[in-house]
């Protein structure tokens, strides 16, 4: 089954509205003729508007970097799916580590961000990960099965079909430790089972999963040649146009 390989940038808090037009900008030009994948990136909020009018004669997918459940209302420094889609974005990230591990967002939070994401057709990107604690004590399948089943508590199959998944190791996150590709391609094996057994088997099938920490220039290549690894979620190195084109450009 043919998944399109996705490229995804997260700018997190990085850039002034100035700045991330320029990166777009430059990051639409290289991404002209990308033929048979997709890439989105992730601009913060003030700077979403300027990034979309910069990439909108390209291919280049804009996102949020997380979403309200509500269209409307008294939820003083969250964003709604509907103001998103208005600044331009067709995609959202949730369940980033940094929102779970630093901003205290549980399993039963970032569920309602997905239904309110699908709800109002934004592409959710669900983010899964183990912590090294959590790793070194043999639970990373157990809490990948946790965070997923609570993440789509819900979320029925219909919807599920348009959702992308990104496995995030917490370890890997901005500490330039890479999972291997084997151990990357496991839990990827492991979240396409999960889909299966959740969903059906078609469906987990076409469910796009990214991998996300510490993704290089120089490692994308190998992680994209393991058959479960359908792209990747980028920090770091999708804050230059260079190195992000270079991931986007990668070859399995
Ligand atoms: P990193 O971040 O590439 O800097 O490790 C990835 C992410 O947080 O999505």
């Amino acid at each position: 089954m043919a998944r399109r390989p996705l490229i995804a940038g997260n700018w997190k808090m990085h850039f002034t509205a100035a700045e991330a037009a320029q990166l777009a900008s430059s990051i639409a030009r290289g991404c002209r003729n990308m033929g048979d994948r997709e890439v989105m990136i992730a601009p913060p909020y003030t700077a979403m508007a300027a990034v979309a009018a910069a990439v909108q004669d390209s291919p280049v997918l804009v996102a949020g970097q997380n979403v309200c459940w509500e269209k409307e209302g008294a939820f003083t420094g969250e964003i709604s799916p509907v103001m998103l889609k208005d600044a331009g974005a067709s995609m959202v990230i949730l369940g980033h580590s940094e929102r779970r591990h630093i901003f205290g967002e549980n399993d039963a939070l970032v569920n309602r961000r997905v239904k309110g994401a699908l709800l109002h057709d934004l592409v959710p990107v669900l983010c899964v990960g183990e912590t090294l604690e959590e790793r070194d004590a043999g639970q990373t399948f157990a809490v990948l099965e946790n965070q997923m089943k609570a993440g789509l508590a819900d979320v029925g199959a219909e919807e599920a079909g348009r959702l992308v998944i990104a496995y995030e190791p917490v370890w890997a996150i901005g500490t330039g430790r890479t999972a291997t590709r084997e151990q990357a391609q496991d839990a990827h094996f492991f979240l396409r089972g999960m889909l299966a057994g959740l969903y059906e088997k078609k469906l987990a099938d076409t469910v796009r999963i990214l991998y996300g920490g510490s993704v290089k220039p120089d490692n994308i290549d190998s992680l994209m040649a393991e058959p479960d690894i359908d792209g990747a979620l980028v920090g770091g190195a999708a804050l230059k146009s260079e190195s992000f084109l270079r991931i986007v450009q990668y070859t399995a």
